[in-house]
């Protein structure tokens, strides 16, 4: 979110990044002042969003346990991975498949930075992390296939990024053009802000964002689905992530508060 470029060689820690405004959300520790203070600024006018940044997170839980147990993946490909945050998404595969193969993606330097936290796993499984913009799936495709096997099922995840692409690029197709590469019986796991909720602070925020030169797109639920396209959404369909399988969750905790994202996981057909 920066409109000045960061001193050569160091993070701009000046200006509000996504990355770390959302480690302030989850009560991390990778995070500067700007991005405290922004972060207070979209508390004061949601104050369900550490709530909500929660819930997100456990949702990757949740899905992760069903995907790594009964759906049988053993390749993740995780894009707009975030700031290391435990448990990460290999320790949930690994923890149920040692031999699970895990490709991080995220544009932020301060990701790259941390990425040897993400890269303690499993001897039988890889972790791997590419620092690459979404907006760029032929090089994430290339670099992702050193890793990842694309003839046989990988399990993509686009976890609350989806809404950061928009503008001049269509993020309908980046997403077309990534989920186009993986084979039948692959996985789609998203979550996106929702547009058409009854939330004022919705179009405030985004208002925030966009002054802080970042591009914030709320979605309908039918412009979300429209993600998984050549996927069949599995049971309970595009849901708030509190209510996708809460019997996957541990130790989560739930007030019933709601919770302003879709999120969904589907199979490719
Ligand atoms: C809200 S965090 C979500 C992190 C993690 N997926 C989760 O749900 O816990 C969004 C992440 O997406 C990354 N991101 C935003 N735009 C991106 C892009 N165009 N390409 C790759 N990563 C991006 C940010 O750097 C940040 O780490």
């Amino acid at each position: 979110m920066s409109a000045t470029p960061p001193a050569a060689g160091g993070p701009d820690t000046g200006t509000p990044h996504p990355a770390r405004v959302y480690d302030w959300f989850l009560g991390g520790t990778h995070h500067y002042p700007a991005d405290a203070e922004f972060g207070a600024q979209i508390v004061a006018l949601d104050a369900t969003a550490k709530y909500g940044a929660r819930h997100n997170r456990w949702f990757m839980q949740r899905a992760t346990r069903h995907l790594a147990g009964p759906a049988g993946m053993r390749q993740f490909l995780d894009i707009g991975s975030g700031i290391p945050t435990e448990p990460n998404l290999h320790r949930v595969a690994q923890a149920l498949a040692p031999d699970a193969r895990v490709v991080y993606v995220d544009n932020d330097p301060i990701v790259r930075a941390h990425a040897a936290e993400l890269l303690h796993g499993t001897e039988d499984g890889v972790t791997a992390f590419v620092q690459a913009d979404a907006r760029e799936p032929e090089l994430i495709l290339e670099r992702a296939a050193e890793v990842l096997d694309f003839t046989r099922p990988v399990a993509l995840s686009l976890i609350a990024v989806a809404h950061f692409i928009g503008g001049e690029h269509d993020a309908h197709a980046v997403v077309a053009r990534l989920t186009e590469a993986l084979a039948p019986g692959s996985h789609l796991t998203l979550s996106q802000l929702a547009g058409d909720e009854e939330t004022a602070w919705v179009g405030e925020a985004v208002d925030r964002y966009t002054t802080g030169g970042v591009t914030l797109v709320p979605r309908t639920r039918a412009e979300t689905e429209r993600f998984f396209d050549g996927f069949t959404l599995l049971d309970p369909g595009l849901a708030q992530p509190p209510d996708w399988r809460p019997e996957l969750g541990v130790g989560e905790v739930r007030d019933g508060t709601r919770v302003p994202l879709y999120a969904g996981v589907g199979r490719k057909r």
